[in-house]
């Protein structure tokens, strides 16, 4: 597989066009941000672990009957994808407030829900990702009724699956974003990645926070928080 010219470069990722035109090649960053770009630094070897634990997971997750762009791990940092065309929507999934839910709402930080929510946004960094619901991404073409309802399916069956997965490490899922894509035939994959900088994951005995909320609120130990949770994720699948 031949990789060729540049086609994007986003905020954690740059993505190139390969010979083949359905495939594509991520290599991702150890560029971090965070309040849509205000916040800018650096996160040493976070390229490496969001690559390889974004492959792991998806793999999981189509083993478990979700599709997904992934196609093969060529390296450290790069990864063959599936050509998508992203729908605009950033699809988060809650399992206890946190984060800007619990701002919103004015809810305390740890309340557990009796069952998860889901929330939109609109992928528009000019207009700071705002919230949407579903009648409004109807209204602005971002999707059809029936790719959001594939869309709430998938993201509610990740929850179900990753929760799981993570409680074996030792680990809680607090909450995380998803992005879908449609391939060529409009058939919706989960696109993009699966990593500390796109989930809250807090050590279950401890409590501590092994994700990007380390780096956004300066709270220290950033590197060592995403060695850690990789570690999780090794020592389970050993
Ligand atoms: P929030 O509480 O800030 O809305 O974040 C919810 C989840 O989404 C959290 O796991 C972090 C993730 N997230 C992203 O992946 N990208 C973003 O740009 C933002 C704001 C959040």
């Amino acid at each position: 597989m031949e990789k060729l010219e540049q086609l994007y470069e986003g905020k954690a990722k740059k993505v190139y066009a390969t010979d083949d035109p359905e495939l594509l090649i991520v290599d991702y960053k150890d560029d971090a941000t965070a309040f849509n770009g205000l916040k800018k630094g650096t996160i040493r070897g976070k390229g490496v672990i969001n690559n390889q634990m974004s492959n792991r997971l998806m793999q999981k997750l189509e083993k478990a009957g979700i599709p997904t762009h992934f196609v093969k791990e060529l390296s450290e940092r790069e990864t063959l994808v599936k050509k998508v065309s992203i729908v605009p929507l950033e699809v988060i999934i809650r399992n206890i407030a946190a984060g800007s839910f619990s701002k919103r709402y004015g809810v305390v930080e740890g309340v557990v829900f009796d069952r998860p929510t889901i929330e939109f946004s609109y992928k528009n960094d000019e207009l700071g990702d705002p919230l949407l619901n579903t009648y409004h991404a109807l209204a602005l073409k971002l999707a059809t009724q029936a790719e959001i309802d594939t869309i709430t399916d998938y993201a509610f069956r990740v929850d179900e699956f990753l929760k799981a997965f993570w409680a074996e490490c030792g680990v809680t899922l607090v909450d995380f974003k998803l992005e879908f894509g449609r391939l060529s035939d409009g058939t919706i994959v989960l696109a993009d990645e699966i990593s500390p900088d796109t989930c809250r994951l807090w050590d279950t005995k401890t409590g501590e926070k092994l994700d990007k909320d380390r780096f956004r609120r300066d709270l220290g130990g950033v590197e060592d928080a995403y060695t850690e949770i990789m570690k999780r994720l090794t020592e389970h699948d050993a």
